[in-house]
């Protein structure tokens, strides 16, 4: 087997062409990303907003899931600027681990400073019913790394430091921002798998045996990159589902998920806006 040698330029350059390319068709310079995941709809009046779709600009990897819209909104909130980019690339399309972390490394490009990502997710919890809104302070990774994902992390953090945890001081202003907004927020162990399919009972009981409270595809690669890049990550689920009862499991389906995230859209857009202003 010939070992490829792994190079960070090969990521950060493409991401350099990337951000030149958004920064030419947008006068904002973000300080703070948002990342929505699937159906979920904050952030729609931005004061001086534009909009940059994720295929005009040079380089970004296509985004196909449904509920997604793939575009980045650039504007400004209370003064502060910021980027929400609507829609990610997961490994279960079959993109590489590069490309699931190309906007990430496009916000370092970009000099963002924080990021807060969201995500649809299945309750794991007993407590948990669909609407809930959960601050993940701890994960289970229980994707296959790949070799380039090793690789590349290990060039960062050293091959002993590739563990990640949830910065306290992040968290901590996650949960005052939930007192200021007066929205209930939980707070969980976020099971990340490869999807694209559900769980099944025996795999979900594994899960919660585990102390994994909520269950998704997605997020925690990106937050694993970004605090190796030296960003603020924060990450939210929007519980969509539950799947402690075989029968509500049986009948989720994509456009469940998505319409119960539309409707928790407004408690998260109040959340975030409290946080906002913290940051
Ligand atoms: N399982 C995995 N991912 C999900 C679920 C689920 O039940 N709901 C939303 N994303």
């Amino acid at each position: 087997m010939t070992t490829q040698p792994y190079r960070l330029e090969d990521l950060f350059t493409p991401a350099e062409t990337a951000k030149d390319s958004l920064f030419s068709q947008t006068s904002i310079r973000p300080e703070v990303a948002i990342v929505l995941g699937s159906g979920i709809q904050i952030f729609e009046n931005l004061e001086d907003q534009e909009v940059v779709p994720y295929e005009k600009i040079q380089g970004f990897p296509k985004a196909s899931v449904k509920g997604h819209k793939g575009e980045i909104t650039l504007g400004k909130f209370e003064g502060k600027s910021v980027a929400i980019f609507h829609g990610r690339l997961h490994r279960y399309e079959g993109h590489p681990w590069s490309n699931v972390v190309f906007p990430t490394t496009l916000m370092h490009a970009m000099g963002v400073k924080n990021i807060i990502m969201t995500n649809a997710a299945g309750g794991i919890h007993r407590y948990y019913t669909p609407g809930d809104l959960v601050l993940i302070r701890d994960h289970i990774y229980w994707q296959p790394v790949t070799q380039e994902e090793r690789a590349y992390l290990s060039l960062k953090l050293g091959n002993e430091r590739m563990y990640f945890n949830f910065d306290p001081a992040l968290l901590e202003k996650a949960r005052l921002a939930a007192h200021d907004s007066d929205v209930a927020l939980r707070q969980g162990t976020y099971v990340c798998l490869l999807g694209p399919t559900y769980e099944t009972h025996g795999e979900l009981r594994l899960f919660s045996r585990m102390g994994g409270d909520i269950v998704g595809m997605s997020t925690i690669p990106e937050a694993i990159w970004a605090q190796a890049l030296g960003l603020g990550v924060v990450c939210f689920s929007c519980v969509t589902n539950v799947t402690y009862d075989p029968l509500a499991l049986a009948n989720t389906s994509h456009e469940e998920v998505v319409e119960v995230a539309q409707q928790s859209s407004a408690r998260l857009d109040q959340l975030l806006q409290a946080l906002l202003r913290r940051l």
